[in-house]
């Protein structure tokens, strides 16, 4: 391949609010994008508001234990109907603003104040959106159309996520989530994780517990499964060399002491280690910022140890996390130069080189 054929994505692609725009339609309207865990809506009621770059979205579960989606907003005259992140109701969600009621699926069933027959609530109800689960993550998706079903589009990924399936993800218990917001575009966070050759440099206490990723390649290419061994001996991605007695299932004694990264399109990170699994969620907040929500997930039967303690392991990732923020951050500064039309991918960017060529082609680019 010609140097030409690799250069990165165009710098505007990192700051422009019109491809920002152009983004919103044509990528985070129409893919499946990670929103949060199924036991964040374990009971008929339970909700979250989630943002789908710059639309709101409310899930909930409906009293036959389905999951359903709705833009959230009020059919009567547009108002934002829940303001909280996290909640639960009895039955319905009520308007602020003049009190009509929806059901937990979505159906407009009170208009105080205004006799049945001066609407059709039939025609009122909230307006739904798709949503699945996969492993315990729900992915909703905006399309106008109908998506490819979530699996199959998580199978047809470059980074398959689908090989983590055997660790039954969906058993795992979120113990602690942090959220940072970090001044970058989305695609320098995702480029940033895509490669190690940053490693060495901007993360010395990663590459002691890591000691592949002082060589700067992300992976051990004596390795088929794409693990990465820990030298600790432990099982977490933490510098806490103790190993955890409860492995995730579908783990030998080599995986155990692995760590394993997939880069979800377009916004989760699953790392998972031999005794638990850490999730980066991406929210793209405008062209140049991205809030970042964490996940710290482990084995209810981990939990249940007296002497549990999940401390070593959010401190080690939240310091790792911090770095790669405060560099992303360095990239989104200077990007917008003058002197800087597009970058470059060395060999070790091969993942880089992945992602924006995906990237192109769900943007009609190549
Ligand atoms: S805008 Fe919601 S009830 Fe009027
Ligand atoms: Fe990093």
């Amino acid at each position: 391949m010609t140097p030409e054929a690799r250069h990165t994505l165009p710098a505007d692609h990192y700051y422009s609010a019109e491809q920002y725009a152009v983004e919103q339609e044509q990528l985070w309207y129409e893919q499946w994008v990670y929103v949060g865990r199924a036991d964040q809506v374990a009971d008929p009621g339970q909700f979250l508001t989630v943002d789908i770059a710059g639309q709101n979205v409310l899930v909930t579960r409906n009293d036959d234990g389905g999951i359903r989606a709705f833009y959230n907003v009020c059919s009567h005259r547009g108002a934002v109907l829940c303001d909280e992140t996290r909640g639960a109701t009895k039955a319905v969600f009520q308007c602020p603003y003049h009190a009509w009621c929806y059901d937990l699926n979505g159906a407009l069933v009170a208009t105080p104040r205004v006799d049945k027959d001066e609407v059709d609530r039939s025609a009122l109800g909230l307006k739904p959106v798709h949503v699945d689960d996969w492993q315990g993550f729900i992915f909703v998706n905006l399309s106008r159309s109908t998506p490819t079903p979530l699996r199959e589009a998580l199978d047809g990924h470059y980074d398959s996520p689908l090989r983590f399936e055997k660790h039954k993800m969906e058993h795992l218990v979120t113990v602690q989530r942090t959220e940072s917001v970090v001044a970058a575009n989305w695609k320098i966070l995702i480029e940033n994780y895509n490669e190690c050759l940053h490693c060495p440099i901007v993360h010395p206490e990663l590459v002691e517990v890591v000691p592949t990723y002082r060589t700067g390649e992300t992976g051990d290419r004596s390795r088929v499964d794409g693990g990465v061994p820990l030298i600790t001996g432990g099982t977490s991605y933490s510098d806490d060399p103790r190993a955890r007695r409860a492995v995730l299932p579908g783990m030998n004694e080599e995986m155990a002491h692995s760590i394993y990264g997939s880069q979800v399109f377009p916004n989760m990170f699953i790392d998972v280690a031999g005794s638990n699994v850490v999730t980066t969620r991406l929210v793209p907040e405008g062209p140049v910022q991205t809030r970042v929500l964490t996940e710290y997930l482990f084995l209810p039967e981990d939990i249940a140890e007296p002497d549990f303690d999940h401390s070593t392991v959010v401190d080690f990732c939240e310091l790792v996390g911090g770095q790669d923020y405060a560099v992303s951050e360095r990239v989104q500064r200077g990007i917008t130069s003058r002197g800087f039309a597009h970058g470059v991918y060395p060999a070790k960017d091969d993942y880089v080189h992945q992602f924006n060529q995906y990237y192109r082609k769900v943007m009609h680019e190549s």
